[in-house]
């Protein structure tokens, strides 16, 4: 099983990159983690474009989703939402709506921060932009704030509660995509 990760920041010493990288960590024994490093390449979505080949990580990024059992997000928050670049790029992936590789795929949003609430405003906002393309999102929510305190210098988890609360997250992902693939088979 693959669970696709996808951070919603291009930073070199990103929080959210570092919480994905820790959930690979934590994953069940049959259960692999991609994480995609495209985004900062994805050009803005203009509907112009899409009459011609898509751009190289619009397609990567599309291949990727399809070959997904499930999708784990991390996400910043900016001036109290997603970041652009993540919109953006989900704007890209949405298109066309009715065939879109995210549709009935099982999707979990958590998201850091170096302030208290861990981006909870942005986790919203996300999973309201996923449900609307049609993912199937999970319900379960992991915010961690004071993200500086929860990694060490050097970039693992320093953080045995945030620690459980990723394995539950990626049980919980897990469970969801193996529950499609019964119904599916
Ligand atoms: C931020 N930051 C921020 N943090 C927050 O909790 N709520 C917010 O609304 C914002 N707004 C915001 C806007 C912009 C333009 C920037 C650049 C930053 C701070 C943000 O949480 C911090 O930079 C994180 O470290 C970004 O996540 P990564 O890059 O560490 O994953």
């Amino acid at each position: 099983m693959r669970i696709l990760g996808i951070s919603g920041s291009v930073r070199r010493e990103s929080f959210n990159t570092r919480l994905l990288d820790a959930a690979a960590e934590v994953l069940p024994d049959d259960v692999e983690l991609v994480r995609w490093n495209g985004l900062k390449a994805v050009p803005p979505f203009d509907e112009d474009d899409e009459a011609g080949p898509a751009p190289a990580a619009v397609a990567e990024l599309r291949e990727l989703l399809a070959n997904a059992d499930a999708v784990l997000f991390a996400t910043p928050e900016y001036n109290g939402s997603v970041p652009g670049q993540l919109k953006n790029a989900l704007d890209w992936a949405s298109r066309p709506h009715a065939t879109n590789p995210l549709r009935n795929l099982p999707v979990a949003v958590m998201g850091a921060s170096p302030g208290g609430f861990g981006t909870v405003w942005a986790q919203a906002d996300l999973r309201r932009i996923l449900s609307r393309i049609g993912a199937r999102v999970l319900d379960a929510e992991l915010a961690v704030g004071n993200a500086a305190s929860s990694f060490d210098e050097d970039g693992p988890l320093a953080d045995d509660a945030v620690r459980e609360q990723l394995e539950e997250i990626v049980a919980a992902l897990s469970d969801s995509a193996r529950a499609r693939e019964a119904v599916a088979a």
